[in-house]
């Protein structure tokens, strides 16, 4: 995630804050290109199972953690687990957008492997499902490649290499009715419920609008919650070049405070600080230039439910990326920690999620907005098990 230059530092007389927090964006053009390479695809790769994994690395994920293990070791077949060094303990205590987090994973490798005429044979949670609390060393997938001819290429995989998260403003034309159509489409055969509040709703959208700024304010305010955001921030291009991962901050004027000691990511700043509240007021600008939001619920929230939400989300993103809609998931007030308990409530309420078990398991804005680079990737090679 890139922070821009203006989101990141206020100067207050004489001394100097600097403030890197969680949901900002800029483009990455400057980003080293070794972090981002793995966006111009695996090329002629001899070895099937790279070549798709190349591409579900591509997948979006929380906090671009890529907590994805994956073990060759049987033919044809690669095994997916969670990796339980990169969870986010804090601002998602139950790992369900971890979960989901691997479920993107496996739409983008399903889309692959139908790219080459391949079916991608999935068991989900071979072993048994991970319990409420967490991962566990279970494999979340075992997936079996088998050639066969009936399968069909998915038409989202032309915009898997296009497809980024926008955390820009956007512009306030709606998005039209036929790539709304198109996002309803993509989940077709998910176990979600997709809904759009668009321009016309005007009395709900400012409903999602305060819902989204309290939440985000209380993450900002939360010192855990900041903290593990500041400790996956990687901060100039040695940061950036060497994790490939987490929340990238190119600026270089936060990287001379870095480097001069004036940027302590081992402590929260104050939430009155300028940092804090100017970084409150971007955010709040960018969801006031929100035209739209996505959400997405599900009538339970089991694991595996978790994952084929996480599968629904990134084709939901990519049908929008086919209509040059952007996307910016706002997950702060669908986190189960405590201090979002209000939070959380009035959002399942306000979208009519209030059964037991029903759960929005993504909430986003939706727009047009302007474009922006790729996020950091790491190889496929290190996501190998026994490499
Ligand atoms: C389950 C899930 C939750 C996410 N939550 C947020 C969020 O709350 N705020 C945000 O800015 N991005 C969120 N993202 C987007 C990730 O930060 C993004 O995928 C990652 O940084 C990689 O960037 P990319 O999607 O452009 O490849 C989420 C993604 C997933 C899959």
């Amino acid at each position: 995630m890139q922070i821009q230059r203006r989101n990141a530092l206020r100067m207050i007389g004489g001394g100097v804050i600097a403030a890197a927090t969680a949901a900002m964006t800029a483009c990455s053009d400057a980003l080293p290109a070794d972090a981002v390479v793995a966006w111009q695809g695996p090329g002629a790769e001899a070895d099937l199972r790279h070549w798709v994994l190349a591409h579900a690395i591509l997948a979006p994920h929380s906090h671009n953690l890529q907590s994805w293990l994956v073990d060759l070791r049987e033919p044809d077949v690669i095994t997916l687990h969670m990796d339980l060094e990169r969870l986010l303990p804090e601002t998602d205590p139950f790992s369900r957008q971890l979960v989901m987090s691997q479920g993107t994973f496996l739409e983008l490798l399903d889309q692959a492997a139908r790219q080459r005429g391949y079916r991608a044979e999935m068991q989900l949670f071979p072993l048994g499902a991970f319990d409420r609390k967490g991962p566990d060393q279970r494999p979340t997938a075992r997936i079996h490649l088998l050639e066969d001819a009936a399968v069909l290429p998915d038409p989202l995989f032309a915009h898997v290499f296009r497809r980024r998260t926008n955390r820009s403003p956007y512009e306030m034309r709606p998005p039209s009715a036929q790539a709304l159509q198109a996002i309803r489409d993509a989940v077709t055969g998910f176990p979600v419920t997709v809904g759009l509040t668009e321009p016309s709703q005007a009395a709900a959208l400012n409903v999602h609008r305060e819902i989204a700024k309290q939440a985000w304010s209380i993450e900002l305010s939360t010192p855990r919650t900041l903290l593990e955001s500041y400790k996956v921030l990687r901060v100039g291009p040695k940061e950036i070049a060497q994790h490939r991962d987490g929340l990238s901050l190119n600026d270089p004027m936060v990287r001379l405070l870095t480097t001069m000691g004036l940027f302590d990511r081992t402590k929260a700043s104050a939430p009155d600080s300028h940092a804090i509240q100017g970084q409150i007021k971007r955010f709040n600008a960018a969801i006031d230039s929100t035209p739209a939001f996505f959400w997405m619920a599900t009538a339970d929230n089991e694991r595996v439910t978790q994952l084929l939400a996480g599968r629904a989300y990134v084709r939901a993103q990519l049908a929008a990326t086919a209509h040059d809609l952007a996307m910016h998931p706002l997950q702060q007030a669908l986190q189960e920690y405590p201090e979002q308990k209000q939070m959380r409530a009035q959002i399942h309420q306000l979208l009519g999620a209030q059964q037991p078990g029903q759960t929005i398991q993504m909430w986003a804005r939706l727009g047009h907005g302007p474009a922006v680079g790729p996020a950091p990737r790491r190889s496929v090679q290190s996501h190998l098990l026994h490499a």
